[in-house]
């Protein structure tokens, strides 16, 4: 299999293959990133270059993609703008990544009919009542609340035009909020862990009641390889790993697990328009595909995660002033 992967150098894409890489040796990887602020090459030091090939560029550019699309027999799209709150402030990179970006990517793979696989979120779903029984599923009305949720809302109706006019061989996953290694500073879990690591309060938008259900980048990471490999073609999975906690439970966690007061934070501006309750009913991927998470302590995948942030300061440091002074300019 020589397989293409877009956003590669990304938290979730790097973390997506490093577990390819293991489980699947005789695999071919190519990762396609434009390696913005959210990507670094370092993501995916270690890899051979008889398994591995690292492709700078932008899923916008027609001709790019052309060339990476001919030579690979399938693709796993993640690339993406991602930051809810840079939505907010810059919708302009999400509308062209997200949106044009997957539109061209569909072009090259109906021009050499290869299998794609597009990587999506539970944000295009809207939001859910905190303490309702509910939760997003495969039939679950499109609506989307942020520009982040609104241009991947985008990109997913684009694929499944693609299927049905085009019968491209295609799957679309959607999965809940992941945590883990090599995440950006700018999303809530490592923001909070190294912000504890610096000595600074982590902070809590509005009262801390907003409900994410939380899972493990490596448990999405297998999600995804069997749903490439198994998965029904023109079908789309909801992923997630029943891991429903508010924020301020995640906070009060994360201070336990590294000794500080579980009351050491700081209440800061609510993010406008901000999503309430998200939760997957993930039964279509369990039960027709066979999937398990194998994470299923979130306190025990959180102090992992802690330990890496702690062994990992590198990594995280030269970006961690400019994005809390980004932070700062939006009061949060
Ligand atoms: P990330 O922001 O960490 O990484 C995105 C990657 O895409 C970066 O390496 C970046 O350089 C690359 N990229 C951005 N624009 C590009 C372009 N125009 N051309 C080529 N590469 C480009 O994102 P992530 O959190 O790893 O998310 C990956 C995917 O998973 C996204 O599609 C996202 O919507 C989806 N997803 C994320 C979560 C989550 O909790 N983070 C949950 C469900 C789904
Ligand atoms: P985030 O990691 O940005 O993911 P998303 O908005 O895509 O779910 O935020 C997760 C939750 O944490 C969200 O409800 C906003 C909240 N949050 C904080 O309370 N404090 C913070 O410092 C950040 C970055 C987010």
């Amino acid at each position: 299999m020589r397989l293409l992967v877009t956003g590669g150098a990304g938290f979730i894409g790097s973390n997506f293959v490093h577990y390819l890489y293991k489980e699947r040796p005789d695999w071919h990887i190519t990762v396609l990133d434009k390696l913005t602020y959210a990507g670094d090459e370092k993501n995916l030091a270690g890899l051979d270059a008889s398994r591995f090939k690292f492709i700078k560029g932008d899923i916008c550019d027609e001709a790019t993609v052309d060339k990476a699309i001919a030579s690979c027999e399938a693709v796993v799209h993640f690339a993406a703008e991602t930051h809810v709150d840079n939505s907010l402030h810059g919708p302009d990179p999400f509308v062209y990544t997200n949106v044009v970006g997957t539109y061209q990517i569909l072009e090259a793979v109906r021009k050499y009919d290869k299998r794609l696989h597009h990587v999506s979120t539970d944000e295009v779903y809207g939001d859910l009542q905190p303490g309702s029984p509910e939760k997003f599923s495969e039939e679950t009305p499109y609506n989307p609340s942020s520009p982040y949720s609104a241009t991947k809302a985008a990109s997913d109706l684009l694929v499944r035009a693609w299927i049905r006019s085009y019968n491209i061989k295609a799957t679309i996953s959607n999965c809940s909020n992941n945590y883990g290694p090599y995440q950006h500073v700018e999303k809530f879990i490592p923001r909070a862990i190294t912000n504890v690591l610096e000595g600074q309060k982590p902070k809590l938008y509005g009262k801390g009641a907003n409900i994410r259900d939380w899972i493990y980048t490596q448990d999405h990471s297998s999600a995804v390889l069997m749903i490439l490999e198994k998965g029904k073609i023109g079908e789309t999975y909801m992923i997630g790993a029943n891991g429903e906690k508010t924020n301020q439970e995640v906070l009060e966690m994360i201070l336990e697990l590294m000794g500080k007061p579980k009351d050491w934070y700081e209440h800061v501006a609510d993010r406008p328009g901000h999503d309430l309750r998200y939760a997957i009913d993930a039964t279509k991927i369990r039960s027709e595909l066979g999937w398990t998470p194998t994470y299923t302590d979130f306190k025990r995948g959180l102090s992992e995660t802690i330990e890496w942030y702690k062994n990992n300061r590198e990594w995280w440091q030269p970006q961690k002033a400019a994005t809390e002074e980004k932070y700062k300019k939006l009061g949060r």
